[in-house]
């Protein structure tokens, strides 16, 4: 901060306002751009932390809180596909910070996991980008830490919802035969988790087959009335109630080819249900 210290600061400053004033009108005279006001901000970043990073990685339980009032970014600041103009309210979490989180995710997973080989179970479908983009991330640490971890991908297929409707029961799409977990130390991937009931549904099947450890990411985590107790250890945004599309978030199979998570709009709602 600048202090004056002598009375020949408090003449120079005195005469040095007025000229900044009219050097600034000088300037705009002669065709300059030049803002003498802060322009305002083109969004406002609600985003918070829940707890303090913890070494037992219990902080990671809620991740990133995004607050209820959070309006996300509006259309016109990033690049999306143009068929979904109407269909999306907002950008709700932009991929790059996806991107970013997912990369510290892997960092967490890596410590836990230790010298275990990665058994990873990725819940499709709309964990197939979180599942791929946490696997290179976590590929990329092994090749500059050179401590490389073998990570295995298997697949599950699970369906729980219609429209923006969750469904009651597990519906598990293929064999319910995951006997190729006995043993492992097991990482479920999986996009978002709600009321957490297909989760529990899930992580008891899974049980049923011994593994050694299981432990699961989930890009999202949604704040619902009820919520089952946590599920996710590691955990990339806490989200309020909404339903979010985009990175292969879906509403009735659309969506999925959006980057960012973005929240749906009335159209986009009419306009693909079945
Ligand atoms: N979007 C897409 N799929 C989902 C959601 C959601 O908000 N919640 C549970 N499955
Ligand atoms: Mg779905």
């Amino acid at each position: 901060m600048w202090l004056a210290k002598t009375p020949l600061d408090i003449f120079s400053a005195s005469f040095s306002l007025p000229f900044c004033e009219w050097s600034l009108k000088r300037r705009q005279q002669n065709g300059h751009r030049f803002y003498p006001d802060p322009a305002p901000p083109v969004a406002t970043i609600v985003f918070t932390q829940s707890e303090p990073l913890q070494m037992d990685n219990t902080g990671m339980k809620r991740g990133i809180v995004i607050k209820d009032d959070w309006p996300g970014y509006s259309l016109d600041l990033f690049t999306y596909p143009e068929h979904y103009h109407e269909d999306i309210e907002n950008v709700y979490i932009p991929h790059g910070v996806i991107m970013n989180r997912t990369e510290r995710l892997a960092r967490y997973i890596m410590e836990d996991f230790g010298d275990n080989n990665i058994m990873v179970l990725c819940v499709l479908k709309g964990g197939y980008k979180f599942c791929a983009d946490l696997v290179e991330f976590i590929k990329v640490f092994g090749r500059n830490s050179n401590k490389y971890l073998e990570t295995r991908v298997e697949f599950i297929r699970l369906k729980s919802y219609l429209n923006d409707q969750s469904t009651e029961d597990l519906h598990i799409i293929g064999s319910r035969d995951l006997s190729f977990l006995r043993g492992k130390c097991v990482l479920i991937v999986e996009a978002i988790v709600d009321t957490g009931k297909t989760m529990k549904a899930l992580l008891k099947h899974v049980e049923t087959f011994e593994p050694k450890m299981v432990k699961v990411a989930g890009l999202l985590v949604k704040r619902v009335p009820n919520m089952a107790e946590r599920l996710t250890d590691y955990v990339g945004f806490e989200i309020p109630n909404r339903f979010v599309v985009g990175y292969a978030l879906d509403y009735n199979e659309y969506f999925r080819d959006l980057n960012h998570i973005c929240v749906i709009s009335k159209t986009g709602k009419m306009k693909y249900k079945v």
